[in-house]
């Protein structure tokens, strides 16, 4: 899909992140159980409506990017109301260009679901990240169990035409190829949810 109309598509649902944001959807154990684990100087790719900000432990300071300027102004709004410093840049994740291991958390939250080339993004996730620092994901993508990713298949061209994101990426193949180690994982809905605590190791 071309940048610009998917832009547009996540700008135009910043209002329903922002409300999710505010209200416990089951995905907020997740993030609760997952970014209890961030520290130091944390990089969250794209952010959406600022979600996380709730669950980072309150001595760490955060770099927040985001593609779509709505997305970014409900982050700042998250920002206020949850008493969190936040510095935003708005750019897209997948031509950024951040210093190399400078970061003591990297977290991405459902996202490897909307890049054109999610093995480019976890490449450079494990660039930013220290060598010492860690990378944290909860992401969904394709089922392990053969009814519901049937369903996934059959449903991605709408959901990515209606929403901007895929719904049948092998999630853990991408992450096994890229040069993340998992030290951690748990995975709920079928194997369809992840939540992975990785380092950036491997050099390849
Ligand atoms: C499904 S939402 C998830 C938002 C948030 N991470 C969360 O957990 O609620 C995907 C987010 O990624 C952003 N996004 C998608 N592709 C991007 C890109 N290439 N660069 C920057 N942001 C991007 C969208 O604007 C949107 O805010």
């Amino acid at each position: 899909m071309d940048i610009n109309r998917q832009k547009k598509l996540f700008d135009k649902q910043a209002k329903k992140y922002s409300k999710r944001a505010r209200n416990k959807t089951p995905d907020h154990q997740w993030r609760e159980k997952l970014l209890r684990s961030a520290s130091g100087r944390i990089l969250e790719v794209s952010v959406g409506a600022g979600t996380n900000f709730q669950y980072y432990p309150r001595d760490t300071s955060i770099l927040a990017v985001d593609f779509s300027p709505s997305m970014i102004e409900k982050a700042k709004e998250t920002a206020r109301k949850t008493g969190r410093k936040v510095e935003f840049m708005d750019a897209n994740v997948e031509e950024l260009d951040l210093p190399k291991k400078s970061f003591d958390t990297v977290v991405s939250t459902l996202s490897m679901c909307a890049y054109p080339h999610p093995e480019r993004v976890l490449r450079l996730l494990s660039q930013w990240c220290k060598d010492d620092g860690r990378v944290l994901l909860l992401e969904h993508g394709l089922s392990s169990n053969r009814i519901f990713s049937k369903l996934q298949h059959v449903f991605d061209p709408l959901v990515e035409k209606r929403i901007g994101c895929h719904i049948n990426r092998d999630i853990l193949k991408l992450i096994e190829d890229s040069p993340l180690d998992i030290d951690r994982i748990e995975n709920s809905m079928f194997d369809a949810v992840h939540l992975i605590w990785a380092n950036p190791s491997s050099p390849h």
